[in-house]
């Protein structure tokens, strides 16, 4: 420990229907305590979730250092810039700005699978990986990350590709699968048009699969027929509280690098 001053990063994953929290240990990959659960509310408005993050922090009142949060839309040097599954009242909001001032603490979001991203290359299945690496959260959504050498791009947004005239999230996400009752076959075969058209794109050296469903990769992971290698994320549902976590603690380094 370098001194008093050095204190865990907190991560909050931020869900559409779960907001989680927990200290992240920055050397294991992993929580330093458990992890707490509150059900997201309805609307989920800015000023809503701050009053979430508020009750959640109080959980854990020894944790001072700084707060990562995953917000599943673009962010721009805090501000979020797009609300395709999320409230439309997010649109334009300094969520640093707004979160940092209701629970007084150093606050960092992050898109969500940048945020998975992030960790699936420093922790996970991407670990140690050189190239690029594209990280793809199949979910409510697509969210993507894309890494190179281990440097995110960050809000890459590639679940919003046009596949077969819709969005590829509409026809792809694992909402579409539950959504349409597909069978992994006939979902394995709208994944395959999807990986194909990202690897036209990008030439990948690996794709990482995430988000809920990547528990049943031996479903549909098999059935993919593209050429790139494509594995299952392994930190699954602590990706994002670990790498909100890790980019806040990377973000209030940079910060106290640059005198600020
Ligand atoms: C959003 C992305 C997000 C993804 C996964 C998409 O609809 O545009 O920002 O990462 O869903 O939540």
């Amino acid at each position: 420990m370098l001194g008093v001053s050095v204190t865990l990063p907190f991560g909050i994953d931020f869900g559409g229907t779960g907001i989680k929290g927990a200290p992240v240990d920055l050397d294991a990959g992993g929580f330093a305590a458990e992890r707490v659960r509150i059900t997201t509310p309805r609307p989920s408005t800015p000023a809503r979730i701050a009053e979430v993050f508020v009750e959640l922090l109080s959980h854990f009142p020894d944790s001072t250092g700084p707060v990562g949060v995953t917000v599943p839309g673009v962010v721009r040097h805090g501000v979020v810039h797009s609300a395709a599954n999320i409230d439309d009242s997010w649109i334009g909001t300094d969520a640093d700005a707004v979160f940092t001032e209701a629970t007084g603490r150093d606050v960092h979001v992050v898109n969500d699978a940048d945020a998975a991203g992030l960790a699936e290359v420093r922790y996970g299945a991407a670990r140690g990986r050189r190239g690029l690496v594209i990280v793809t959260t199949l979910g409510t959504g697509i969210g993507s990350a894309l890494v190179y050498d281990g440097t995110l791009v960050p809000n890459s947004e590639l679940g919003h590709l046009e596949l077969h005239g819709q969005d590829a999230e509409h026809r792809a996400a694992n909402s579409a699968r539950q959504r349409e009752d597909l069978s992994w076959e006939k979902w394995a075969h709208r994944l395959t048009k999807y990986y194909r058209h990202l690897e036209t794109l990008f030439s990948p050296d690996l794709f990482v699969v995430g988000g809920g469903v990547s528990k049943d990769a031996a479903e549909f992971l098999p059935l993919l027929e593209i050429d790139t290698e494509i594995v299952p994320a392994v930190l699954r549902n602590k990706a994002g509280v670990v790498g909100a976590a890790l980019n806040a603690a990377e973000a209030a380094e940079a910060a106290r690098a640059a005198g600020h």
